[in-house]
């Protein structure tokens, strides 16, 4: 079988302090932004530290409600998911429902920076929720 999945898009990692996780990033290991964004569906805002072809996702809730906001509660900061770069969301994620896996994202749809986007249920994925990305560059 062809691999679905091509590269390690990004490491998302949640944080109650934005500004203080990016200036950590900066000054211990000299990483630098290149994207930030609000996904108000997400309720996130995120910051993209490039490492070679990858990035460090930050992530910090936007609003109470979401689900960030959520784990922070519950877990605290730490690794919050994986984004696993495909050629195609539609096809990974159907591999996935194929297997009996279950989806949060019944189909794919926006995600950051103009990409397409589905995630995996971490509960028949090993505990890790897994974030398909597509990326249209
Ligand atoms: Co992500």
């Amino acid at each position: 079988m062809e691999p679905l999945l091509t590269e390690i898009d990004h490491v998302a990692i949640a944080v109650h302090d934005l500004e203080a996780a990016i200036a950590w990033y900066a000054e211990v290991f000299g990483a630098t932004v290149e994207h930030r964004e609000i996904v108000e569906s997400d309720g996130v805002a995120e910051a993209l530290l490039r490492v070679a072809d990858s990035y460090i996702q930050l992530l910090t809730p936007t609003r109470d409600d979401s689900p960030v906001a959520k784990y922070l509660a519950n877990r605290g900061e730490g690794l919050h998911h994986v984004g696993y770069r495909v050629a195609d969301c539609a096809r990974a994620l159907d591999a996935v429902k194929a297997s009996g896996g279950r989806v949060i994202d019944e189909s794919p749809r926006p995600g950051s920076r103009g990409t397409t986007v589905a995630f995996v249920h971490p509960k028949t994925s090993f505990g890790t929720l897994i974030e398909l990305v597509q990326d249209p560059n």
